[in-house]
């Protein structure tokens, strides 16, 4: 078993009767889904699940994991998510995959969140991985010039046959190269504040509880009750 599925497994142990669950996205979260299916299927789990992504949507269907978007229900009570990297202070980088939007709406109307990573991601201080940001198609590349005047090293994010990445909501994403994020906070306000930002992949005092897959097993790290 890797590492991503070993975590993935122990996750959805923290899912119990009658919960709605928020559904992250990614190469982690897909274990948690399949493992949360087999529950539905083999120990008649009852819960709703809400997909971050529409291909978690489409594997939770496949699975008959009932699915609700976020509009659709009162509130979720865990969200269980992947993460492309973790600070030391349990800030996180999300987006990887560019689902960005949809997973930190989920995981802002939650009451718990749980993220599940093996131990790579986990890092002192945020930046190595390019930080995502989800911008509005029309007057990217005006942000794109904001960005490069700002010295944040802006690359977007292309397909392989050369045309811009879209997100499940039709938007651009903007990876920044910015090797160390010394203030995440002061940053996450300066994007806020621009004009075609959507979203940015930076996930700031969010999470509740860490589970970090290690060759030795998953360690478990409660960051907030
Ligand atoms: C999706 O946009 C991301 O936020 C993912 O949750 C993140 O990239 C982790 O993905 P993996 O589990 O595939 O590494």
């Amino acid at each position: 078993m890797n590492l991503k599925e070993m975590v993935g497994i122990e996750a959805a142990g923290y899912v119990k009767d009658g919960m709605v669950v928020g559904l992250g996205t990614g190469s982690t979260a897909y274990y948690m889904i399949e493992e949360l299916g087999r529950r539905v299927k083999e120990e008649n789990l009852s819960i709703i699940g809400v997909p971050t992504s529409y291909a978690s949507k489409k594997q939770a269907e496949a699975l008959g994991i009932p699915v609700r978007t976020i509009d659709e229900v009162e509130a979720v009570d865990l969200t269980i998510d992947g993460a492309d990297e973790i600070s030391s202070d349990n800030h996180g980088i999300k987006g990887g995959g560019a689902a960005l939007l949809f997973e930190k709406i989920v995981a802002t109307y939650s009451k718990k969140v749980l993220w599940i990573v093996d131990e790579s991601k986990m890092v002192d201080t945020l930046g190595a991985f390019p930080l995502p940001v989800e911008v509005i198609p029309y007057g990217s590349q005006q942000v794109l010039r904001l960005f490069e005047k700002q010295g944040y090293r802006p690359v977007l994010r292309l397909d392989e046959d050369g045309t811009p990445v879209k997100t499940d909501c039709h938007n651009y994403i903007i990876d920044l190269h910015l090797d160390t994020i010394a203030d995440p906070e002061a940053l996450a306000v300066t994007l806020d504040s621009t004009v075609g930002v959507v979203e940015h992949g930076l996930f700031l005092n969010m999470v509740h509880t860490i589970i970090i897959g290690k060759s030795n097993g998953p360690a478990v790290n409660h960051v907030r009750p």
